[in-house]
């Protein structure tokens, strides 16, 4: 791996849903389908980080601020 993409891959952030303030609208998964899954009614995380996606807008449309970087 190449320096430049190691330097993306280690600060890729990492998508984070706080289940219990989710309240299963369902915005995060129709932009970020890649990263987030509805199950049971909560968004579940299913993807290693937000390579495929902007997970930063998906933050700022949860209506509950949900979702958070690492
Ligand atoms: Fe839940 Fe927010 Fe997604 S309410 S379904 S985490 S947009």
């Amino acid at each position: 791996m190449c320096i430049f993409a190691s330097f993306v891959f280690n600060f890729m952030p990492k998508a984070k849903v706080n289940e219990e303030l989710c309240i299963g609208c369902g915005t995060c998964e129709s932009l970020c389908p890649k990263v987030f899954k509805m199950e049971d009614g909560k968004s579940h995380v299913i993807a290693e980080d937000c390579a495929d996606c902007n997970c930063e807008e998906v933050v700022g449309s949860c209506p509950v601020s949900a979702i958070t970087l690492e």
